[in-house]
């Protein structure tokens, strides 16, 4: 397993939306491994195979708490099947972008299914913190980002931000 960078906000290949992976093989196999290596050493909640510049259908999650057992899952080609009509506000971050959260609604509870890492179908159903991650993760790869879900003024804001933490990261590398 291998920690790989995790491309940051701004940036046109966040807004790529990821194609369906036909077999789960080997290669899609590693890349789940690698998406959770880097998941856990950057303490995300989720990761999506485009955040790491690879435009499949791809993404792992794991909620546990700090001190609790790794829960982590492997989806590929996730779907929402079903939504619950709550909806519920949640303050979301993201590892694309660093350091900034922003308060997002979204429905309380989803069903979703999916390909397990031996491509067997599955379906799951989702509430709290689980929800949230699965919405936010299956979000990116239709190329949507959870400021697309905020006002265009709170959205510009949060990119103005970033651009700015780009510059001084760039600074600090030279
Ligand atoms: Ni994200």
């Amino acid at each position: 397993m291998t920690v790989v960078p995790v491309i940051h906000a701004p940036d046109p290949r966040l807004q790529v939306i990821s194609e369906t992976v036909k077999t789960v093989d080997d290669g899609i196999r590693r890349l789940m491994d690698d998406l959770l290596e880097t998941m856990y050493a950057e303490k995300g909640l989720g990761l999506s195979a485009i955040q790491v510049g690879v435009p499949r259908r791809v993404m792992v999650v794991d909620v546990a708490r700090q001190g609790e057992t790794a829960k982590p899952l492997k989806l590929v080609n996730p779907a929402i099947t079903a939504s619950s009509e709550e909806r519920v506000e949640f303050d979301e971050g993201c590892l694309s972008f660093p350091e900034l959260f922003a308060m997002v609604e979204r429905p309380a509870s989803v069903d979703v299914a999916y390909l397990d890492e031996n491509g067997a179908g599955r379906e799951l159903h989702a509430d709290g913190i689980l929800a949230r991650c699965l919405q936010h993760e299956i979000d990116h790869l239709d190329g949507i980002l959870f400021v697309d879900h905020l006002s265009a003024l709170r959205r510009r804001l949060i990119l103005r931000k970033m651009i700015k933490w780009k510059k001084a990261r760039l600074r600090d590398i030279a």
